[in-house]
């Protein structure tokens, strides 16, 4: 596998308890570089296009107003197999369900509030990163 990009988001519930270092500390120790990063306001249309997937699902809404709750961390990491090496340290969606030492586990509330956002795919990767950046804002 070569080295690839992926899409993170430290989301509302890490930014508000000021994780987003302890985040990036473990995203770091796993192998990832940060190579983009920036801390945003997002906007209700930006939340609803990003989870557009999740548009039918009961929790749509509830999703869409914690993600403009309060600031989020837009970032693109870098490695090798980096989306599924990513999807790794995130842990579980469901923090209960989530192994020890990823990052749903050490800091996650709920399955809501579950503190960061991984791409599942190389092509989604890529959706999810011009949502976000330019290409000139990223430096591999
Ligand atoms: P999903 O894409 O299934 O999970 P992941 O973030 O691990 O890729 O869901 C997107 C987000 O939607 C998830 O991180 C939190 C929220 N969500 C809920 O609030 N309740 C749920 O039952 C599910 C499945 C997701």
């Amino acid at each position: 596998m070569a080295v690839q990009r992926t899409f993170s988001i430290i989301k509302p519930d890490a930014t508000n308890r000021n994780l987003t270092g302890a985040i990036n500390a473990v995203i770091e120790k796993a192998g990832l570089r940060i190579i983009a990063q920036r801390r945003i306001q997002m906007s209700q249309a930006q939340a609803e296009e990003f989870y557009g997937v999740h548009k039918e699902r009961p929790f749509f809404g509830e999703l869409v107003e914690f993600m403009t709750s309060a600031p989020v961390v837009v970032q693109v990491l870098e490695g090798e197999n980096g989306v599924a090496a990513y999807r790794d340290v995130m842990g579980a969606t469901n923090p209960a369900d989530a192994a020890d030492g990823t990052i749903r586990k050490l800091f996650a509330l709920s399955i809501g509030e579950n503190s960061v956002h991984g791409s599942d795919s190389a092509e989604n990767a890529e959706i999810e990163i011009a949502q976000f950046f330019t290409a000139d804002q990223i430096v591999g």
